[in-house]
């Protein structure tokens, strides 16, 4: 299956070489083609360049972009998309005055998501997920990683990750596994944290690497969950078993996440909206990609990461949903672009690079997706007739995306 797309009046985020990541003031430009053409072959990307050097040739299938973008599909490297119910309830609490943190002490929260989870059958939890997966399929996301953390038992954590495998075996986009199997301290453990730990530590991690559930590890550190030596051991032990660490830190308190995400080699650190300076220099020099989650920001109105800074740093950025039902209900990676430049005055170059490039980093992914380069998968957004790409942040709260494309194949 050979397609030819043609006459496209911008193609974003071409790079002939594969970069791994882009960083501090690399992040302000964002490679492209005008007047460009296209050609996916067998679902990957075969060649490219400006409409005068169009080849003629024999397509299956030739696309007239004439108006339109073309951009690689967003890659959106921090969700907690498979859960059960939601908590709409909650969310009417914070109106009234109750803080996030208020409705966790009272066994809200994650928590709330854990009991229900625990309730539901596999086959229930895969129908809901599902659902938000297709959604944001169609709302151009081609890569996305995904994290139990609602079981906080080792049968719960496992009928996830079952249902995030099921999900990669049935769907055509890029899926990363992550076990975060400390989210939060059940209430039969309140005054015995320990034995949580162990449970995690001896059961949970060697079960999920027998049975090769997880290519990732995350914990939640922060006061009140899992403090900097809680995160240290249940690190040291994913290493052991080959899981490689992605962690929440500095969300609520500044507390060294950063520093012992760094210490064992963390893929990323995401949240970061609590960032002292000496977070920002120990992420320097370093392969950690730091992870921005302005759609938790704007839903708990909490401080937005400090992206001027860490990229003003010299740092990369990269930007994802974080969708779950607490605190980030909405998987929209067209609205992290455009809250990346409203919020945390990124320009629309910075948010497309964090969006695409630097979110397949943060998965591992930068050889296979998040760039227009030769042998990357076809994973494409066509947008609507724009005209520049600086509409996409600027429209918010709708979106630019036509099609997508995934492996070369449209999405109905
Ligand atoms: O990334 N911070 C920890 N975990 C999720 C939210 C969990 C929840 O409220 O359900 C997050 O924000
Ligand atoms: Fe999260």
């Amino acid at each position: 299956m050979k397609i030819l797309f043609k006459n496209i009046k911008e193609l974003l985020q071409v790079r002939t070489e594969t970069v791994p990541f882009v960083a501090g003031q690399d992040m302000k430009t964002l490679p492209t083609i005008k007047e460009a053409f296209l050609i996916v072959d067998n679902g990957l990307i075969a060649d490219f360049g400006t409409m005068n050097e169009c080849p003629e040739g024999d397509f299956n299938q030739v696309i007239d972009c004439t108006g339109k973008m073309v951009l690689p599909a967003w890659c959106d490297s921090h969700t907690h998309l498979v859960y059960a119910g939601n908590r709409e309830s909650e969310f009417v609490d914070r109106i009234h005055g109750l803080t996030y943190e208020e409705i966790a002490n009272r066994g809200g929260g994650i928590l709330n998501s854990a009991k229900v989870l625990q309730e539901t059958s596999e086959n229930d939890l895969y129908d809901q997920s599902k659902v938000r997966l297709e959604e944001v399929i169609r709302l151009g996301t081609g890569a996305v990683e995904i994290k139990s953390g609602y079981g906080l038992t080792v049968e719960a954590e496992l009928k996830m990750l079952r249902v995030i495998k099921r999900l990669q075996e049935n769907y055509p986009v890029e899926i990363k596994a992550t076990l975060l199997g400390a989210h939060a301290i059940p209430a039969a453990y309140r005054q015995n944290k320990e034995a949580f730990l162990d449970m995690v530590i001896n059961e949970l991690i060697p079960k999920v690497a027998e049975e090769n559930l997880a290519d990732y590890i995350d914990v939640f550190c922060e006061t009140g969950y899992f403090s900097v030596d809680d995160t240290d051991r249940i690190l040291e032990v994913g290493k052991q078993y080959g899981l490689i660490p992605k962690i929440h830190v500095n969300q609520f308190t500044a507390i060294g996440g950063v520093q012992v995400g760094v210490k064992h080699k963390a893929l990323s650190v995401d949240h970061l909206e609590e960032m002292r300076d000496e977070d920002i220099e120990t992420l320097k020099g370093t392969q950690t990609m730091p992870v921005a989650l302005p759609g938790c920001s704007f839903f708990l109105g909490i401080p937005y990461t400090p992206a001027r800074k860490l990229m003003d740093a010299g740092l990369p950025l990269a930007l994802a949903t974080d969708y779950n039902p607490g605190s980030a209900p909405s998987g929209n990676m067209n609205f992290v672009v455009s809250a990346a430049c409203v919020k945390m005055s990124m320009t629309p170059e910075e948010a497309i690079n964090a969006a695409t490039v630097n979110g397949a980093y943060a998965m591992g992914l930068q050889n296979k997706v998040g760039s227009i380069t030769k042998g990357k998968l076809a994973n494409l957004i066509v947008t609507k007739p724009i005209n520049s790409y600086g509409f996409i942040p600027y429209a918010f709260g709708d979106n630019q995306v036509e099609t997508v494309f995934i492996r070369g194949e449209a999405i109905k």
